[in-house]
């Protein structure tokens, strides 16, 4: 950040901040030009975003945007499986391959989102025979991406949403299709493929509904830092924690003490932690846009203001940049946080026209405000990984 003076912060927060009806001043003049990846590397954080190959190719004014807001790109569903292969061993990079090449031509750091996740899993390998074949394939799935793009993915979700705390596992593993076609140990074998492919790699644990105080939402806390816990002790490699952060508006308590609390423990594991999938349903909000545009951008901000605070948080991404482009807007999240009165849900930091919306100001501000920490470069080979993994 450029020297301010006190009172060109104040007079060019309040400029900022005024017309979206915020009380208080919190942009230096300066800040409120930059784009959102300028004022959060100040501080030592990543900001990026998702997006699909359909809208970067495009090469419109979206692309532009996209360009000059983030540090960071994560494949919205191009890297997942299903959508990789339809036939048994087989696997499609083309459109993969644009993401991570449109990530290196413009110098973004590149997210891989996902190697394994039971919902996005080809129908082929369900239906596998055998464990001897399921688990070869998993293995090749994973060596097989994560080796092609070795040296240009800065973090893969390895699993994305392992832990399903209601089944009575003692290892709160979810009973899904890995679980049954491998068994638990799929879960080690992945992450120490992954490890073997690119040594450099984070290799994150990415999990949803952990954000709200809800008794499933403190049940799955509990799990996600007991697998972590576990995962340690066996020498399993994982470098970060991933939180989803899929907010609604109005839907369920929040407690800052709980989320604190969730990101210390994870922290003192020596984990890094990532924000990998920011945006916020609106669906409970009232009809008026100014309205909802304030109530999203106050909850951007009351998780911001938690998680930033923590210094092990080095990467924040939004699930998408404008409403233009949405999962929440397509339609294809959960069927109870959509609007009712058939108003398009406006999750996202611009809006379809590009415009700055009140969230952009939130995430700006959060970032403004948040702790510096030391900027995170490719991992190291660290000392943890030492030892045998047990499965
Ligand atoms: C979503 C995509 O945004 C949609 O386009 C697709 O139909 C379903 O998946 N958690 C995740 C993401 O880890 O991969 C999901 O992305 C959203 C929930």
């Amino acid at each position: 950040m450029h020297r301010v003076s006190r009172r060109a912060v104040l007079a060019g927060g309040l400029a900022a901040s005024a017309s979206l009806g915020h009380a208080v001043p919190l942009l230096a003049a300066d800040q409120a030009e930059q784009p959102l990846k300028d004022i959060a590397s100040a501080r030592g954080i990543r900001y990026g975003s998702t997006a699909m190959a359909s809208q970067l190719l495009a090469g419109d004014s979206f692309t532009d945007l996209l360009v000059r807001e983030v540090a960071a790109l994560v494949p919205e569903n191009e890297m997942k499986w299903l959508h990789m292969s339809t036939a048994p061993f087989q696997a499609d990079y083309r459109v993969a391959d644009c993401l991570v090449d449109f990530a290196a031509a413009h110098g973004l750091l590149c997210r891989g989102h996902n190697l394994l996740w039971y919902w996005s899993t080809p129908k082929w390998f369900k239906e596998l025979p055998d464990r001897e074949t399921a688990r070869t394939a998993m293995l090749r799935r994973v060596t097989d991406m994560v080796s092609r793009y070795r040296g240009r993915i800065d973090s893969w979700d390895v699993v994305n949403e392992p832990v399903d705390p209601a089944n009575d596992r003692t290892d709160h593993l979810r009973a899904d299709v890995f679980l049954r076609q491998v068994g638990p140990e799929y879960l080690s074998l992945a992450y120490s493929a992954a490890r073997a492919a690119d040594p450099q790699a984070r290799l994150v644990l990415n999990e949803c509904g952990v954000e709200y105080d809800t008794p499933d939402m403190d049940r799955k806390r509990a799990a996600v830092l007991d697998l972590l816990e576990n995962m340690r002790e066996r020498r399993i490699p994982i470098d970060a924690l991933g939180i989803q952060a899929h907010l609604s508006v109005r839907r369920y308590p929040f407690s800052e003490q709980k989320l604190r609390d969730y990101l210390r423990r994870a922290a003192a594991m020596g984990l890094e932690i990532q924000i990998t999938e920011l945006d916020c349903t609106d669906e409970l909000a009232p009809p008026d846009v100014a309205t909802r545009d304030r109530m999203v951008a106050d909850e951007y901000r009351r998780f911001l203001d938690v998680v930033l605070d923590e210094p092990a948080v080095k990467m924040v991404m939004t699930w998408g940049l404008s409403d233009r482009y949405s999962w929440i807007v397509r339609h294809e999240d959960n069927p109870e946080e959509r609007r009712r009165d058939g108003t398009e849900e406006r999750p996202l930091p611009f809006d379809r026209d590009l415009q700055r919306k009140p969230a952009w100001y939130a995430l700006a501000e959060a970032f403004a405000r948040a702790p510096t920490r030391e900027r995170g470069s490719r991992r190291e080979h660290s000392t943890a990984d030492a030892g045998r993994v047990m499965l």
